[in-house]
């Protein structure tokens, strides 16, 4: 029960991470509402972790690159919480392109759910935070992606990039306000991952075997999203991890720094 009483919204809760997180803060007491663009998954979702509990979870439809949706969702959803405590936010997309080819409609694309939707989904929480007076903590997804060359996805690799300056730069504005803001850089095995597998040839699969697998020093393998995330989301919506602000976490079994 070390989230009672936390109310929190997770984005991407459909599926993969998010609905890891959605069932992690469930189990730890907080009252949850998720949020998607998959509706009958996220609704799926979370009605199972609310039938676990000993917390509580509900569902809202939000587009993040959308800000009149953030706005209409998020008010509704901390209607309902009466308040917010903590914002989860895994919501994005993963595109291959390489630097050669990548379209203006893909940069677009991406820019608009993976970079404005973490800005534009964390001024709101950030400014719910502010009104309610007790700080809060939001946490974005950054990338391994995001810290080295990706030629293989160009414009998610920028994108991810971007994730982390702004992680860093809200962290410095809000500190004041006691809002932490940092970035969780997963290696988990969730179907964004399978899908990226599905479309690789088998040249493209030993090039991402040695570039990603072969680097996590505990098992080659990437991690499960319960298992290996879940416990790491609830200390970073804790008060345990209340000193801790504009950092890119990596939970990756080593990959970014030990190979
Ligand atoms: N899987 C990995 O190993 C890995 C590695 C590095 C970074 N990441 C990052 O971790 C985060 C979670 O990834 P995942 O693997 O769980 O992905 P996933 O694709 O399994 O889940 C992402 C969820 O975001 C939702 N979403 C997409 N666009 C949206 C929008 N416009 N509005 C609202 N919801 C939207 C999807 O519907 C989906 O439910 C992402 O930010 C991803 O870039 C993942």
């Amino acid at each position: 029960m070390e989230l009672k009483g936390k109310r929190i919204i997770v984005t991407g809760s459909a599926r993969g991470m998010g609905a890891a997180t959605v069932r992690a803060y469930v189990k730890a007491g907080a009252d949850v509402v998720g949020m998607d663009v998959m509706d009958d998954m996220g609704a799926e979702v979370a009605a199972e972790a609310d039938g676990m509990g000993p917390g509580s979870a509900s569902y809202m439809h939000v587009d993040i690159a959308d800000r009149a949706s953030v706005e209409a969702s998020f008010a509704a959803a901390i209607e309902q919480l009466g308040g917010l405590d903590v914002l989860a936010h895994p919501a994005a997309i993963q595109r291959s392109s390489s630097a050669s080819d990548v379209t203006d409609e893909d940069w677009d694309l991406m820019f608009a759910v993976n970079v404005r939707g973490t800005m534009v989904t964390n001024q709101v929480a950030a400014r719910y935070m502010r009104e309610g007076g007790n700080g809060g903590s939001i946490i974005n997804f950054g990338s391994i992606s995001g810290q080295r060359p990706e030629p293989s996805a160009a414009a998610y690799s920028a994108a991810k990039g971007a994730v982390h300056s702004w992680t860093r730069t809200a962290a410095g504005t809000w500190g004041a306000d006691r809002i932490r803001v940092n970035a969780i850089l997963p290696a988990m095995a969730t179907p964004m991952y399978m899908e990226a597998r599905e479309r690789s040839t088998e040249a493209q699969e030993e090039v991402a075997y040695w570039l990603n697998r072969h680097s996590i020093a505990l098992g080659e393998e990437y991690g499960d999203p319960d298992e290996d995330l879940g416990p790491v989301m609830v200390f970073f919506a804790s008060d345990a991890s209340g000193f801790i602000t504009g950092q890119m976490v990596p939970v990756d079994g080593g990959q970014t720094n030990v190979k």
